[in-house]
């Protein structure tokens, strides 16, 4: 992978492709590797930017805690480093909550936002205050409880639950807390996407068991400008369950 600094930390991604820069942005808690299966489809048409988001998969970990603006800065200074002006983003779940709160901060460097099984509301109060719990539970506990229900709603297809399990299973417990936190803590930005101008894409499988597509279609609703792709029998991971589905949405995106 490579590698750029900032902050104090080492953070990693990788690049792929030519074409219009799209950042692929990935889940909790999980890294680049879930866009595996789509960059072949999608290489020839966009230069793919793949971060690992502070913490996961090779980037380093933060001491102190950290928000989702500050993910969003850890992209801003990815983008700067490669010398792109603006991009287009797109955001798995937990991704799509730093690109929402990129957006938020540097509207003019988004090309076009899509949301991939994601959402634009806020935790309402006890869904906040499960993830402190959750939080707790992982430092005192480890990650096993919190691996085990995500798996168990990740997807029907056994063979996508097998490979996100294994990855779960990999990731820094401190990026876990630290990712808890800043999503608990993370605005709602509805509104600030009624007001927005880029294209907007939705992303969601009808069969997702950890943010129902429901949440896709509020946004729909209230963002008539957004395009949404829902995916018949698809889980939480779109990518890796229909990425041929899933690439086309992109594809027909930008052209
Ligand atoms: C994710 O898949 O990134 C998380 O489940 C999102 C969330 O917990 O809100």
């Amino acid at each position: 992978m490579i590698k750029f600094s900032r902050d104090n930390l080492s953070l990693a991604f990788e690049r792929f492709g030519h074409g219009a820069p799209l950042v692929l942005i990935h889940g909790f808690p999980l890294d680049h590797t879930i866009w595996d299966e789509i960059v072949p489809l999608l290489k020839d048409d966009f230069d793919l930017i793949l971060p690992d988001l502070r913490g996961f998969g090779q980037s380093d970990a933060a001491d102190a805690d950290y928000a989702m603006r500050d993910l969003a800065d850890d992209l801003a200074a990815l983008l700067d480093h490669l010398g792109l002006e603006s991009a287009f983003l797109a955001g798995h779940s937990m991704g799509g909550y730093v690109a929402l709160a990129f957006a938020s901060a540097y509207p003019r460097r988004v090309r076009g936002l899509a949301l991939v099984a994601s959402q634009a509301a806020a935790d309402a109060p006890e869904r906040r205050q499960g993830r402190y719990a959750q939080a707790w539970n992982i430092a005192e506990n480890g990650i096993g409880d919190t691996v085990a229900a995500m798996t168990e709603n990740l997807t029907p297809d056994p063979r996508v639950r097998k490979f996100v399990h294994d990855l779960m299973r990999r990731q820094k417990t401190s990026a876990y807390i630290g990712s808890l936190k800043a999503m608990a803590e993370r605005a709602d930005t509805m509104q600030a996407l009624e007001e927005s101008a880029f294209p907007l894409l939705l992303v969601h499988g009808d069969a997702d068991g950890l943010i129902p597509v429901e949440r896709a279609r509020e946004i729909q609703a209230r963002v008539p400008r957004a395009r949404l792709v829902e995916l018949p029998g698809c889980g939480h991971m779109p990518m890796m369950e229909s990425p041929r589905p899933a690439a086309d949405a992109f594809l027909g995106w930008i052209k």
